[in-house]
């Protein structure tokens, strides 16, 4: 899969265990975030990611910041995107299976980082289950 990924200051130390974790698994990852820990302004690399994962230029996107609301929020705001706050393993399936999430964000500063690469696994690995959770989707978009 072809996957950006994007994060401000908080995400930095994350981000670079996600992108070595995905290049092993044989994805394409983009990079849009930074890669320091100076501080930055998180929409700047949230929108990176989000006009991507809008455009359809990729599968799939990653974004983190330290509460990951932040990132949420501006990705939200393009019209196909469907970004999904994920802080536990169980909760990073569902926004797949419920949501159909196509960005998975992640609470860089209240995520242990052993859980990170299990979240993004099970996020990757888990599919849409359609039906009624089709029509809710459906209803998303203003
Ligand atoms: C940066 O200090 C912090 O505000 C940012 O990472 C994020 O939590 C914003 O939502």
């Amino acid at each position: 899969m072809k996957i950006a990924i994007g994060n401000d200051h908080a995400g930095t130390n994350y981000k670079v265990s996600i992108v070595t974790y995905l290049e092993s698994l044989g994805h394409e990852v983009v990079n849009c975030g930074t890669n320091s820990n100076d501080s930055v302004d998180y929409p700047d690399f949230a929108r990176l990611v989000s006009k991507k994962v809008n455009d359809a230029e990729v599968d799939l996107g990653i974004l983190l910041c330290g509460t990951g609301n932040g990132v949420a929020m501006t990705a939200n705001k393009y019209s196909k995107v469907r970004a999904g706050l994920a802080w536990s393993k169980e909760i990073a399936a569902i926004i797949k299976q419920h949501n159909n999430a196509n960005i998975l964000v992640i609470p860089a500063r209240f995520t242990a980082e052993a859980q990170v690469l299990e979240m993004v696994e099970i996020y990757l690995n888990t599919d849409f289950e359609g039906g009624r959770h089709q029509r809710r989707v459906d209803k998303i978009s203003c």
